[in-house]
């Protein structure tokens, strides 16, 4: 037999598209040639693939080799194709019969000495096979655990070039994925330890029911960055649509936690101020990686210390908060990634970042007003809750009741969420701020003038954009569904003002 073919899968986004590996020998001088729009990695791959043959004690094919990636259009990154490159080529050369391998989909990197390297984004390419009507996965025994979190996929996995023509020579034994980890109850910091800060609470409570932007502002020490790590407590759970992309995200980048579950807990992504510009939005050779505001997908993005972040790292941000998607521009093609994000801001009022009072803060207004000023253009436009802390009073602190737990916030914002994707259902929304502008000053969604003049009176005397008109109604709608009223009333509309404007106090 002078010809073989071998399954894979490669990504474009987080999307999976199956890939035929077809490999030709021919009598001539011998040579390799790849087709089939291949990446730099995979020219590298001819190098890896020929070694991990030679040192697994296999026969390289001395003909003209040609190696075909089909469908050609598909754009192909990263270095899983190895393995399926290697069965072909010994299938082609009539060293491996094939037949134990149709209809079975080949993940893997190959080393040098033919180990089975891991890869990223193991789990979106067996849900690609799964898709595909492809239940059968042969993948590196370090990703086994995640490939085994797609259902309906019998998953094996391998640790060498060797162990795999053995099981097809031989029958011999591959590795079976390791029993996924029990489901542990959500843990991390809770509301309950935040003293007082009632206003804030509320606010919090409020942004989290409708998916609003935050920006949380106020001098240090008074439980800005505790109250933003907080914020993914009282999400609810991701359903199975929103877990698979989370996850696949999460092992494109390489970093899913080895449970063999899906992540079923909104993300909390929060970069330090000195992340650079991939780090935020994604890239690097390869399959590219995704970066926290993707990794931050269906959860949370907290910039800490946000005015300390670089100009350039701040506007970069900007489109993917907009469109909820990154778009990587590559050699090859752009790559894609959803970014749906909640977005919390934290800031101090002054450079100095002393405590509020400290007689020894020496900036001047106009120091105060350039730093918070580096927030403005790109992100502050996008923010809706808009909330400024004071330092916790010492009987707050100290007082007896603590404040009311993550549990019983977080079963309030489910059953807002309930209402608002029940009422949006019908236009294609799910989340209050997703909701479109001109939808929400339409009927039937329209809400009565006289509930409305205070917020028409500040757009009138240009004290509010036409896009913080839209913000406010779109969070009256987020206090009207926690407060259980089919639509925002006037007081509703009123506390949104506040919210946004930072008037509420
Ligand atoms: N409202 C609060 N309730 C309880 N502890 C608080 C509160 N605010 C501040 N603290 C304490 O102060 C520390 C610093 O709070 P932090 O959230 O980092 O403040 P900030 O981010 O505003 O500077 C916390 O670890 C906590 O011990
Ligand atoms: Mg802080
Ligand atoms: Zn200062």
């Amino acid at each position: 037999m002078s010809y073989a073919r071998v399954l894979c899968v490669g990504l474009v986004g987080v999307a999976g598209h199956v890939v035929e590996v077809e490999a030709d020998l021919a009598p001539g001088l011998p040579a390799i040639a790849i087709s089939g729009l291949p990446d730099t990695t995979l020219h590298e791959a001819r190098d890896r693939v020929r070694a991990a043959i030679v040192n697994s004690g296999q026969k390289w094919p001395n003909r003209r080799i040609t190696l075909n990636l089909l469908p050609a259009t598909l754009p192909k990154f990263g270095s899983a194709f190895d393995l399926a490159i290697a069965a072909a080529l010994l299938g082609s050369a009539g060293e491996l019969p094939l037949l134990p391998l149709e209809r079975v989909v080949i993940l893997g990197e190959l080393g040098l000495d033919g180990t089975v390297r891991p890869v990223r984004g193991v789990l979106p390419m067996v849900a690609a096979a799964a898709r595909a009507g492809l239940d059968r996965v042969i993948v590196p025994e370090p990703n086994a655990a995640e490939a085994a979190a797609i259902p309906g996929v019998r998953v094996r996995a391998v640790d060498t070039l060797h162990r795999l023509v053995a099981f097809v020579r031989e029958g011999s034994p591959l590795i079976d994925p390791p029993a996924p980890e029990p489901a542990s109850p959500p843990t991390g910091p809770d509301l309950a330890d935040v003293a007082g800060q009632g206003y804030a609470r509320r606010a919090l409570e409020v942004a989290a029911a409708g998916g609003h932007h935050v920006a949380l502002l106020g001098p240090p020490g008074t439980g800005k960055t505790m109250l933003a790590e907080r914020l993914p407590s009282i999400l609810p759970e991701l359903d199975d649509e929103s877990a698979l992309e989370v996850t696949a995200l999460h092992s494109i980048a390489g970093l899913l936690p080895p449970s063999g579950r899906l992540l079923r807990r909104p993300p909390f992504q929060a970069p330090h101020h000195t992340a650079t510009v991939p780090a935020l939005v994604g890239g690097g050779s390869g399959l590219a990686r995704p970066g926290a505001v993707s990794l931050a997908h269906r959860g949370v993005l907290f910039l800490d210390e946000a005015p300390e972040f670089s100009k350039t790292a701040l506007e970069a941000l900007r489109q993917p908060l907009e469109h909820g998607r990154v778009q990587l521009a590559r050699a090859r093609g752009g790559t894609e990634y959803p970014a749906r994000t909640q977005l919390v801001l934290a800031a101090n009022p002054c450079p100095c970042a002393r405590p509020a009072g400290d007689t020894a803060c020496e900036c001047s207004p106009l120091t105060r007003r350039r730093y918070l000023g580096r927030l403005s253009g790109p992100l502050l436009d996008r923010i809706d809750v808009q909330v400024t802390m004071l330092p916790v009073r010492a009987a707050e602190l100290m007082g007896a009741d603590a404040g009311e737990s993550s549990a019983v916030v977080a079963a309030r914002v489910a059953t807002a969420r309930s209402a608002a994707a029940e009422r949006w259902a019908t236009v294609g929304h799910r989340l209050n701020a997703e909701l479109p502008g001109p939808l929400l000053r339409r009927p039937p969604f329209r809400l009565p003038p006289r509930d409305t003049a205070e917020l028409r009176g500040r757009l009138d005397t240009g004290s509010l954009s036409a896009r913080g008109f839209d913000r406010i109604i779109r969070m009256a709608w987020s206090i009207a569904d926690l407060d259980g009223r089919v639509r925002p009333d006037r007081e509703d509309v009123r506390e949104a003002i506040g919210l946004r404007t930072g008037e509420g106090l």
